[in-house]
């Protein structure tokens, strides 16, 4: 990004992303000239139609699946939800079990707490140190009775990778010997652009993804389905997506967010080594600049595209203030929780004390982040922390 006086380096792309142009271009036309509503007979609405498909089609390449295990929802919060509630709602009368982990996303552990309150069950099996579930534990929390195992992919506060085929493979082993047939789901929406997708490879059965995180539309996601799954919708209507998921289909965004997957994947293993250089310069600078702080996570498993230090004695919010002042955007946590004191409940379930929990902050890095950002907000971190040990009450 070119430097201007006052250029925002933004670090918070866990967060969300800005829109590359390349999907915005692609997107404009689905506003004005193809317009039709995919569902309809004419022409225009033949334009859309091609469109829809046509991103399903890049889709389904990165996933590696059919186009027919395609469904565009609102958003990764609804592919989770339609996924927990969807799959829980085929269960009469209502029961079941479902494994997932402490560390998930609240737009995973909120639904499957919605179905605890309705008389289902669920495990949250915990974490190491480092953030990364032990697949044996996991499996070992599977029941005759459960019908889901849910895990993230990547974890969109402290980044650490989860084995997911291994957990798959071993989760599935465990309900096969009790006689049950799970269906395992990943939240991979942090995941995207970062690691593969492969579904197979995976062993899911169900993976959420989401636009904005991917530099593409908000209010956009997908949701994997394989063939022979069956789920019921959340939103009942007229039909579309093969009938799991209702309502005209938002053209211009399902073509933004077809671009922005394909431009991900295809990117993804050409930037590691800039994202690995500039994280190790990262968690370098701040352990040699702030010796009394932690890094959160695993230096081993984890995407580099997401850093979490703790500082003891000060809360994440004025840092962040601090940094902002500065013309830095970082987060203290998720973007939803960023604005409560609540320590985070990933820190502590990785065995962070609620006091350096409250004095987290995550750097995370996007396509556009440069040593020189890297440089920039290890000097004002310095200085933020250094002017709030002289203010403790700033
Ligand atoms: C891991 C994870 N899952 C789900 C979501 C929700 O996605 P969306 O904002 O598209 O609803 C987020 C966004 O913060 C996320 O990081």
């Amino acid at each position: 990004m070119t430097s201007s006086e006052d250029r925002i380096n933004y670090l918070d792309h866990a967060a969300t992303t800005p829109m590359r142009s390349e999907v915005l271009e692609k997107m404009l036309p689905y506003f004005t000239e193809k317009f039709g509503n995919p569902s309809s007979l004419y022409s225009i609405a033949g334009e859309a139609r091609y469109g829809v498909d046509e991103a399903r089609e890049l889709v389904a390449q990165v996933l590696g699946s059919r186009t027919s295990e395609v469904v565009f929802t609102g958003g990764g919060s609804e592919s989770n939800n339609l996924t927990i509630k969807g799959l829980a709602a085929r269960r009469t009368p209502a029961s079941g079990h479902i494994v997932t982990t402490a560390i998930e996303h609240h737009a995973v552990i909120h639904p499957v707490e919605q179905l605890e309150k309705l008389g289902y069950d669920a495990t949250y099996v915990g974490v190491d140190a480092s953030g990364q579930v032990d697949p044996d534990e996991f499996a070992a929390a599977v029941r005759a009775d459960t019908f889901l195992a849910s895990v993230m992919l990547v974890n969109n506060e402290v980044g650490t990778i989860q084995d997911v085929a291994e957990i798959s493979r071993k989760s599935k082993a465990a309900s096969k010997k009790l006689g049950g047939n799970i269906l395992v789901h990943t939240d991979a929406v942090q995941g995207a652009g970062k690691v593969s997708l492969k579904v197979d490879e995976l062993g899911v059965d169900l993976m959420s993804l989401s636009g904005h995180k991917i530099y593409g539309p908000k209010g956009t996601g997908i949701l994997y389905v394989r063939r022979g799954v069956e789920l019921e919708p959340l939103i009942a209507g007229g039909g579309q997506e093969r009938q799991r998921r209702s309502g005209t289909e938002n053209v211009a965004s399902i073509v933004g967010i077809g671009e922005a997957l394909a431009l991900a994947e295809s990117e993804r293993l050409g930037s590691r080594d800039r994202f690995d250089s500039l994280s190790n310069k990262l968690i370098e600078g701040v352990a040699e600049r702030i010796p009394a702080s932690s890094f959160n996570g695993s230096r081993s498993s984890r995407v580099p595209e997401i850093a979490n230090f703790s500082f003891p004695g000060v809360e994440g919010e004025p840092v962040l203030l601090g940094l902002d002042f500065k013309g830095i955007a970082a987060s203290s946590g998720s973007a939803c929780s960023s604005a409560s004191l609540e320590p985070s409940h990933v820190l502590l379930a990785m065995g962070v004390s609620p006091e350096l929990a409250v004095g987290s902050v995550r750097i995370s890095l996007g396509r556009e982040t440069t040593e020189a950002d890297i440089e920039e907000v290890l000097g004002a971190l310095k200085s933020v922390l250094d002017q709030l040990a002289t203010f403790p009450s700033a």
